[in-house]
């Protein structure tokens, strides 16, 4: 059986993957270290809260003993890396944090990994690990930084991160580099573009619009609204993490995109048209400091080399996104009144608290 250390897994993309491996996959155990700050909730795991493949762990990936304690416990061959603070917003205002959880976590995460999978952890020229081991860090197509009117981010393009959120997911790209330089540990960095569908946080573009629409408040877009990004839908991203996980050469770095890419004022739009609002809901305020202009990913090595493709159009999964959104609005009203932290509480008091003595 895999045993997986899925950090994060309470948050939007966390609970999707975990959701799709336990519904998709056999023989797989998945433990979920998640610190359960306000962007990780538990609700979005109900669906598979019995399920014994699923261990939850409230716990911090920076916390290094409680880390290694659950590598002893569990014996991993795999780590999935989405734990972060992941809102270029709140970086912008309160960067610290950003660094602390994505780049001190990711390091204690690689430690981790090292000195359980290599074979001799103190011979510094050994390049022996356990067979079949990974760690794959989630890393986003922001490290690229922004284009202009044409051209697409490849594996290949430089570094050149923008916001405090980009450069801490950057530094941590470039840790995960120096692991496999250095030491060979086996990993693989994946970017992908901006990802939509149920359970993201309503600070984010999409649920943010649908939510404010529903309840004819004005929707805010940054500056002109032309900025563009290209989305994907979560559930391909899940699938594209799980094809470089088992397809995947390590060392590699894979792209993960739709190729669709979409100005905001255009989904601001279509969500209005929608959900039946007229667009005098939309209002324009102060551009975002730094905004990238335009993000666009080549997706060809992920394609070609591994057969992965989206299934999703983003005609079919914005209308889903719309409809999952409009029938869990408990979901979004749990969260904008802050109730969801009390959820856990409630399920499970202090006792799925990680044992920290
Ligand atoms: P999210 O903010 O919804 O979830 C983050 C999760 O990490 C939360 O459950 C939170 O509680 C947890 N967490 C935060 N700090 C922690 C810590 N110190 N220890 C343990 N857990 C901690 O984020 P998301 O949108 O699901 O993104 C997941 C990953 O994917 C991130 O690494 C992000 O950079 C990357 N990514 C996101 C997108 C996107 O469009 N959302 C696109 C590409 C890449
Ligand atoms: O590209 C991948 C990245 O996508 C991920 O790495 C990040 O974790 C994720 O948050 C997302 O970053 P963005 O900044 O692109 O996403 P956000 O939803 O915050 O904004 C999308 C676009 O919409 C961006 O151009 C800013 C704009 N925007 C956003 C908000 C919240 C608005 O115009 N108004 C808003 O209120």
């Amino acid at each position: 059986m895999k045993k997986i250390l899925v950090t994060g897994g309470a948050g939007f993309i966390g609970s999707n993957f975990i959701q799709y491996i336990l519904n998709e996959k056999e023989n797989i155990l998945l433990v979920n270290l998640d610190l359960l700050t306000y962007a990780g909730n538990l609700e979005n795991l109900k669906a598979v809260e019995d399920d014994p493949r699923h261990h939850f762990v409230k716990g911090d990936i920076r916390d290094r003993d409680l880390v290694n304690r659950l590598f002893e416990e569990y014996d991993f061959d795999t780590i999935v890396h989405f734990a972060a603070e992941s809102h270029v917003d709140r970086s912008i205002t309160a960067p610290e944090v950003f660094l602390t959880t994505n780049v001190m976590g990711t390091q204690a995460l690689l430690d981790a990994a090292k000195a359980h999978w290599k074979l001799e952890p103190d011979n510094k020229y050994s390049w022996e690990y356990r067979r079949g081991v990974r760690y794959l860090q989630v890393s986003t197509d922001e490290v690229y930084g922004a284009l202009g009117k044409t051209g697409m981010f490849i594996e290949e393009t430089p570094l050149s991160p923008n916001s405090p959120y980009s450069a801490s997911k950057a530094s941590a790209d470039l840790l995960v580099r120096a692991y496999d330089q250095t030491y060979g540990l086996p990993v693989n960095i994946t970017r992908c573009s901006n990802n939509y569908g149920p359970y993201q946080f309503p600070e984010k573009l999409i649920p943010l619009m649908i939510h404010n629409a529903q309840q004819d408040k004005p929707l805010p877009v940054y500056g002109d609204g032309m900025q563009i990004r290209d989305w994907l839908h979560v559930k391909d991203h899940c699938s594209a993490i799980y094809a470089v996980l088992s397809k995947g050469i390590p060392g590699e770095i894979y792209n993960i995109g739709g190729n669709n890419e979409k100005a905001n004022l255009e989904i601001v739009r279509l969500i209005l048209k929608e959900l039946n609002k007229p667009e005098s809901l939309i209002a324009y305020v102060k551009d975002r400091p730094g905004h990238d202009r335009r993000y666009a990913i080549d997706n060809t090595k992920i394609t070609s080399q591994l057969g992965w493709k989206p299934t999703y159009t983003f005609e079919k999964g914005i209308h889903e996104t719309i409809e999952w959104y409009l029938h869990n609005i408990e979901w979004v009203n749990r969260i904008t009144s802050g109730a969801y932290q009390s959820y856990y509480n409630q399920m499970y008091g202090s006792s799925l608290e990680a044992n920290t003595d």
